[in-house]
């Protein structure tokens, strides 16, 4: 062995140096591992007994010290999952999280193949359009968000669907009133002062907080629903785990009769809301 090799089970307890950064530091450390050297996780740990030479140990190191540094590994990486597709992520879209497959699942159990315009406003990696667009081809997908750099991202994830277009726009800006059979957003909501936004500072900030304690984006985006939802259709909205008695309130005061929505781990995550006629 050259004295400049490193065994891949030796790289591997760098993850020590992730406990208290990350929640899970042992494959935090795998998947940057198995990404630095562009091999799989499962090869990984079949290999750990192989050895890599001196620049590979390099560019692992690289890597890894970014995540010591608090950086997300889906940044580190440049993906995420999300429902059954890899999507690219940049600094410029948050992290499409798994709470979010409630908004997909409730959808696709909810509404049938039968032709609809959809709106996923603010869309950022286009997460949620995607998954519908490749989900319900019968149905046309719009993916609004503010951000162009966020829309060039999820263009490329989204790149030769033939159901899928993207707009860029304030909210529901250049939409057409009474036009949408179904409103779906996660839009920003928390509040600027959640201490939870510590852990976050690498995702935009302006796909994460919202003022009026978290609640500002919430409610714009109800008001804008009112007019662009046709008469008997939907807005599906995502929101904060203790937002959800103020968005149904919000809801009802707006004409729409909402149903709360719970996530797998039993929070208040969402409301499914239809327009009264
Ligand atoms: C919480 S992120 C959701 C991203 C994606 N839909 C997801 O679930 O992973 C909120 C998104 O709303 C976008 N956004 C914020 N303000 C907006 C506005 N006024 N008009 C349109 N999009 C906006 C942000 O750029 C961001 O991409």
């Amino acid at each position: 062995m050259k004295r400049e090799h490193r065994k891949l089970s030796e790289l591997l307890e760098e993850a020590n140096s992730l406990v208290g950064i990350s929640d899970s530091p042992h494959l935090d450390c795998q998947l940057i591992l198995a990404f630095s050297l562009g091999q799989t996780r499962e090869w990984l740990i079949a290999n750990s007994d192989k050895y890599v030479c001196a620049n590979q140990a390099d560019s692992f190191r690289k890597l890894i010290s970014r995540r010591q540094g608090g950086e997300p590994v889906a940044y580190i990486l440049g993906h995420k999952e999300f429902w059954d597709l890899t999507l690219s992520v940049t600094k410029d879209t948050l992290i499409p999280r798994p709470e979010t497959e409630l908004l997909v699942e409730t959808i696709l159990d909810t509404f049938d193949y039968a032709t609809r315009l959809v709106v996923d406003l603010g869309t950022g990696s286009g997460a949620i359009a995607i998954a519908l667009a490749l989900e319900r081809p019968t149905w046309h997908i719009v993916g609004v968000d503010i951000n162009p750099r966020a829309l060039k991202v999820a263009k490329k994830n989204g790149a030769g669907i033939a159901n899928l277009d993207w707009l860029q726009s304030h909210w529901g800006n250049a939409l057409n009133n009474d036009s949408i059979d179904l409103l779906v957003c996660n839009p920003p909501y928390i509040a600027m002062d959640d201490p939870y936004l510590d852990g976050l500072a690498c995702e935009p900030q302006s796909a994460l907080v919202s003022a009026g304690n978290g609640l500002a984006d919430v409610y714009s985006v109800i008001l804008e629903a009112q007019h662009l939802v046709r008469s008997e259709g939907h807005l599906l909205l995502e929101h904060g785990h203790n937002q959800q008695q103020q968005v149904c309130k919000r809801l009802m005061a707006c004409g729409f009769d909402p149903t709360p929505l719970l996530d797998l781990q039993g929070n208040p995550r969402a409301v499914l809301a239809k327009k009264e006629s």
